[in-house]
């Protein structure tokens, strides 16, 4: 039998989506993002899942972008239709309801940084190099590139990273607000599940609210940013986990939340 082209492990409430194509540094073909899109998709509806950690396969390569050699051959409508199966999974990813967490093991570029930056945290091995080299193909960033990179980093990170395509370090890429934490290679597993582990402890309705509510907020004004963090706000408070973690805090132990 072949191996499965994403693999899914699952650590108590923590589960870990690999994209494993290590041969072909994970590129990202149809059917490796089809099969992405339905792996997110089960752990959104899954209750006993409570974050995801999304890798790469290998000591190399996150991912080194989307498919070149599917590419090379497509008509202009299969271009656009490529670009959109891949901008809907990076829009799942964005607006799934639990906290997805991206292991950045190797090479992030093109469609591996696009996938990187869908997800809500980014800790980064020393020795990732992240970068949007399509420009050296001819091609633009097909996969949201363009829109979160402007939105991550800032319009002068965006087009030096998209204009001259040249990959950076991880420790440019943290300075310039791309990832959250870059830690020693020997390192990345164990620090990225503790950050995992601890999202996992928290309570998954209020992590949701935060999730909605900054996603939310980059896209509207202040007004009704701050108008949609009142609605959540409240209606935390028709939830036993609020209950919880305050009178957790006031009786002066642990919380332990149901999502509920
Ligand atoms: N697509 C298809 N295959 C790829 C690939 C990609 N993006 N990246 C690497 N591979 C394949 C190589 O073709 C090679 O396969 P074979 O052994 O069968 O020849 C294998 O993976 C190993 O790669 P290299 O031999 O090139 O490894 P290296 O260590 O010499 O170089 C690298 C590593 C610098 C990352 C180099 O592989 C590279 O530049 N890859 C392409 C990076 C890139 O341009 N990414 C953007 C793609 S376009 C995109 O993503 C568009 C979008 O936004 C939607």
């Amino acid at each position: 039998m072949s191996e499965p082209i994403v693999t899914t492990l699952d650590r108590d409430a923590v589960r870990i989506l690999t994209v494993n194509r290590p041969d072909k540094l994970n590129a990202l073909n149809r059917q490796t993002l089809e099969t992405l899109d339905q792996a997110f998709a089960a752990a959104a509806t899954d209750a006993a899942v409570r974050v995801v950690v999304l890798t790469g396969a290998g000591a190399k390569a996150f991912v080194a972008g989307a498919d070149i050699a599917e590419m090379n051959r497509l008509t202009p409508p299969q271009g656009r239709d490529f670009s959109l199966l891949g901008q809907r999974l990076m829009q799942r990813i964005e607006r799934l309801p639990k906290p997805v967490v991206a292991m950045v093991n190797g090479y992030a570029l093109g469609g591996g940084l696009e996938l990187a930056m869908a997800c809500h945290l980014r800790v980064a091995a020393e020795s990732a190099r992240l970068g949007q080299p399509e420009i050296n193909l001819g091609l633009i960033p097909g996969f949201g590139g363009t829109q979160r990179l402007l939105r991550l980093a800032g319009r002068a990170a965006a087009l030096e990273l998209c204009l001259l395509g040249s990959p950076v370090t991880a420790a440019r890429a943290f300075e310039l607000g791309i990832v959250n934490r870059v830690v020693a290679d020997a390192e990345l597993e164990a620090q990225t599940l503790q950050i995992a582990e601890q999202l996992a402890r928290s309570a998954p309705l209020a992590l949701r609210g935060v999730l909605d509510a900054v996603l939310a907020g980059g896209e509207c004004a202040l007004e009704q940013g701050l108008e949609f963090e009142t609605a959540q706000f409240g209606l935390l408070f028709a939830t036993e986990d609020m209950r919880e973690g305050t009178g957790a805090f006031l009786e002066r132990r642990k919380p332990r939340f149901a999502n509920r």
